[in-house]
């Protein structure tokens, strides 16, 4: 079995960059090279200002840059010297042509698989570490196979990841397990174990699991699809309260004290975003689809149109209770990622709900303390649209806190559960007194404590709780 001493990873993305790093980090005599077409992107790396903003990132990358840890954009040198290389290149949902909507586009994980039998001269360990559709690894090994050169032989290995934004250290510190899938054949074993050596440097040996190549593919959909599905369930229970008069903390805290149910992912919400989910989702729908299991397709289906209508269902509540229009009315919305702890905003939902606040011909003041100017323009302009921009920013301001944004504004919308949102770090007494009466806040993230805002005079609204029915 190979010894790893030198790794490359493709990709310097929100995956391959934390990933990698902590390789690095936990394994002193392990070269790792960090490779990306993007040039902009491997500066940041470099430079003191990294690529993304992850809770301890810049500690673990601080200390082994430069020393065994190499951030590039040689791909050929990095490709050449490696004895392991990962492919953690990005597979968006494809945009046009078969399967538009719904499958991943492999354009990414071709050309680097490509780019891997071009350049490579010796035998190698290429990863997926990339979310692919079942089976991804079988057109790998075709590709490599008939272009790589005489004397490289491949060995294909499948390493889904499993990092959560905003908490990747922890999560790549200590993971609840890691998945290591390979052919049932002498080779595929070997180049299981030499990665299950390298996880070993810090992974208990009974967390490092080997299966084969096709379950681990689909266990990554898999959990993906199940942990969505949760939140798609509470969400669509919290409608269920809202019309009721219960509580939907209250039932997911009663239903989390089961066992059998557990009391993870079940925090109802304005909707689950990040760039995974939906993503991942459509694909086992689009695979399901290709494999005649229509039925199947549609119960995963379900999950994504649930989180859609639990957008629309909230917009639809501020709108009611702002007297039925928000026109000229000012918003302030506060959070713009998809979640606290990061500065990603992919598929956030503040995006959707914004795109309704506008056509409700509403004023939007937008902070999020973490989230770059410029990607908020760029998320929220139409693609295509003549001018799009000149029109959005008569309607949207970014402020530079939560105040500026709520001062003389009819409403607060939380859209992400920054922890500086809560009322034991915000001043809502400061708040209160420079918006317009009646105040309201929309807590989409169950941040807020209700009676406290209510005593200062604020009507509180609440995902999953209604102040109608006693
Ligand atoms: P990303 O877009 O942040 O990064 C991908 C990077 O790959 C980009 O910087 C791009 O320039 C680079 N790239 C594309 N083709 C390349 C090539 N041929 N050679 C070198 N670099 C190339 O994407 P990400 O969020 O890091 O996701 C990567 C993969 O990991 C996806 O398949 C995703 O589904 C999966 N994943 C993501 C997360 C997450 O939390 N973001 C978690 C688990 C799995
Ligand atoms: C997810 C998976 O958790 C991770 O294992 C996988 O590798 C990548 O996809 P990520 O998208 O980074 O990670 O964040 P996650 O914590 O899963 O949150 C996803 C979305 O669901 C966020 O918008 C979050 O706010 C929302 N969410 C999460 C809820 O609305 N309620 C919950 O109870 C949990």
């Amino acid at each position: 079995q190979a010894r790893v001493t030198k790794i490359c990873c493709l990709g310097a993305g929100y995956v391959g960059g934390p990933t990698c790093a902590v390789i690095a980090y936990k394994c002193p005599h392990i070269t790792v090279t960090i490779v990306d077409l993007n040039q902009a992107r491997i500066d940041a790396w470099n430079s003191d200002d990294l690529p993304i903003y992850e809770p301890g990132l810049d500690e673990v990358v601080k200390a082994v840059r430069g020393k065994n840890l190499f951030f590039s954009t040689d791909v050929d040198t990095a490709i050449k010297e490696a004895d392991l290389i990962f492919v953690s290149v990005n597979t968006p949902t494809k945009k046009s042509g078969v399967g538009k909507g719904f499958a991943a586009d492999l354009g990414y994980v071709e050309s680097a698989t490509r780019h891997i039998a071009k350049v490579a001269v010796s035998d190698k360990i290429v990863v997926e570490k990339s979310t692919v559709p079942c089976r991804t690894a079988q057109s790998m090994r075709k590709i490599l196979d008939s272009n790589g050169k005489p004397g490289a032989r491949f060995d294909i290995l499948s390493n889904p990841e499993f990092l959560a934004e905003g908490t990747a250290i922890r999560d790549l510190f200590a993971p609840d397990r890691v998945l290591i899938g390979s052919l049932d054949t002498a080779n595929g074993r070997s180049a299981a174990a030499s990665l299950a050596d390298v996880y070993g440097n810090w992974v208990p040996r009974k967390q490092v699991i080997t299966m084969n190549l096709w379950s681990s593919e689909l266990s990554k959909l898999a959990a993906n699809a199940l942990l969505a599905q949760r939140i798609s369930s509470i969400n669509a229970l919290s409608a269920i309260c809202e019309a009721t008069g219960a509580d939907v903390d209250e039932v997911s805290y009663a239903v989390g004290l089961d066992s059998r149910i557990g009391p993870k992912f079940l925090k109802a919400s304005v909707g689950f975003g990040g760039s995974c989910f939906q993503k991942d989702i459509l694909n086992l729908v689009y695979l399901s689809e290709s494999l005649h299991l229509p039925d199947v397709a549609e119960y995963w289906r379900q999950v994504v149109e649930m989180n859609e209508s639990q957008k629309r269902r909230f917009t639809q509540h501020i709108i009611s209770s702002l007297f039925n229009t928000l026109t000229g009315k000012r918003l302030a919305v506060l959070g713009f990622a998809f979640k606290k702890d990061t500065g990603d905003t992919r598929e956030s939902a503040a995006i959707t709900l914004i795109k309704y606040f506008r056509q409700e011909q509403a004023k939007i003041a937008i902070y999020d303390p973490k989230v770059e100017e410029s990607q908020i323009w760029y998320d929220l302009a139409e693609p295509g649209v003549v001018d799009d921009v000149t029109a959005l920013k008569k309607q949207v301001t970014i402020t530079s806190s939560a105040y500026e944004a709520a001062e003389g504004a009819d409403a607060v919308v939380i859209c992400t559960e920054w922890d500086e949102f809560r009322d034991t770090k915000l001043d809502y007494e400061k708040i209160y007194a420079t918006m317009n009466k009646p105040a309201f806040i929309f807590d989409g993230r169950l941040i807020l404590n209700q009676k406290k805002l209510e005593k200062i005079g604020f009507k509180v609204e609440c995902i999953g709780r209604s102040r109608a029915v006693q």
